[in-house]
């Protein structure tokens, strides 16, 4: 598996596995063992996704010793506050039953971010996580953070996929040695992504699907990238993405497919924010 070394000196792998909208723990647990099998190494939970446990139990039973896996959780805002924080990240420990967390983000820039990431920082001391970041946050939000903090986020992790490429969120993060990593790599599936002409053609070319195209598109960007499936034969095929190298041309067709504009929500958008602060999803019910 390729990694990349975050601006700690943590190397993290490039591809992952991540298990969003996974809410039955058996099928959670399920998947993680069959994405282990098949060679992924990195997961990503979250505490909003209630299935940390599932991720944990997958990798204890996997007989693979836990230094071999990366894995990622989040703390969730209504967490942010006062001694929340040290209790949320003490509680995914235990929903995860390990003794430290690769990387550890604030999910999304809403709540006391501040005081969640001081709590994240003398967690990082305390040897409960190897690396703090951030998800969702703009780069007005990343730059308050870091002028005010002592480390510095490793990864913003944040949605790009081939409809909502967010070119100048990569490169501020690029330019300020934070890694990207993916959220939602294939939008979901939403506005018929897997049967894209462009990306049909390019998938033709190499004889692969449309999936690992979005994937490899994503690697050849230097960005992580987090699929989630439930399917055997889907998790195999989003891992099977080292053996083809997309064209400048196939880049560039990839890259004109941007619509600046996210199917899921803005995070800048109030209406959304207070959405999200109530448990809802915005833009759960677009296709
Ligand atoms: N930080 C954040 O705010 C945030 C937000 C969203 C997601 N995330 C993270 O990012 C991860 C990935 O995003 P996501 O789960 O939202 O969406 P995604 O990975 O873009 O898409 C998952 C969807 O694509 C389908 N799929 C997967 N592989 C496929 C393939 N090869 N061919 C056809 N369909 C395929 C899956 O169906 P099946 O499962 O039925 O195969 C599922 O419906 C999440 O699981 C989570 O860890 C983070």
């Amino acid at each position: 598996m390729k990694t990349i070394k975050l601006n700690n000196g943590i190397e993290m792998p490039q591809l992952g596995f991540g298990v969003f909208q996974v809410d039955d723990l058996i099928t959670c647990q399920r998947a993680v063992s069959t994405a282990i099998d098949a060679g992924y190494r990195l997961f990503d939970t979250a505490q909003a996704y209630q299935n940390e446990s599932a991720v944990g139990q997958a990798i204890k039973t996997s007989g693979i010793s836990r230094d071999k896996f990366f894995i990622t959780s989040k703390l969730w805002i209504t967490n942010t506050l006062g001694t929340d924080p040290e209790k949320a990240i003490d509680h995914s420990l235990h929903e995860l039953n390990t003794d430290y967390i690769d990387l550890y983000l604030i999910h999304m820039p809403f709540g006391d971010s501040f005081n969640a990431w001081r709590a994240m920082e003398t967690a990082v001391k305390a040897g409960k996580i190897r690396a703090i970041g951030v998800s969702n946050f703009s780069p007005d939000q990343v730059t308050n953070l870091m002028l005010f903090n002592e480390l510095k986020p490793a990864v913003n992790q944040i949605e790009v996929n081939p409809w909502n490429q967010q070119p100048a969120l990569v490169d501020f993060n690029y330019k300020n040695n934070i890694q990207t990593e993916a959220w939602a790599p294939f939008a979901e599936g939403k506005q018929n992504i897997f049967t894209n002409p462009a990306l049909t053609t390019i998938a033709d070319n190499h004889r692969k699907t449309v999936g690992q195209v979005i994937l490899r598109w994503l690697i050849q960007r230097g960005i992580v990238a987090i699929p989630k499936s439930v399917h055997t034969q889907r998790i195999a095929e989003n891992f099977a993405i080292f053996d083809f190298h997309l064209s400048n041309e196939e880049m560039t067709m990839i890259q004109q497919l941007n619509q600046n504009h996210s199917e899921f929500f803005d995070p800048h958008d109030p209406e959304a924010i207070k959405t999200i602060v109530s448990g809802g999803r915005p833009g759960a019910n677009k296709n």
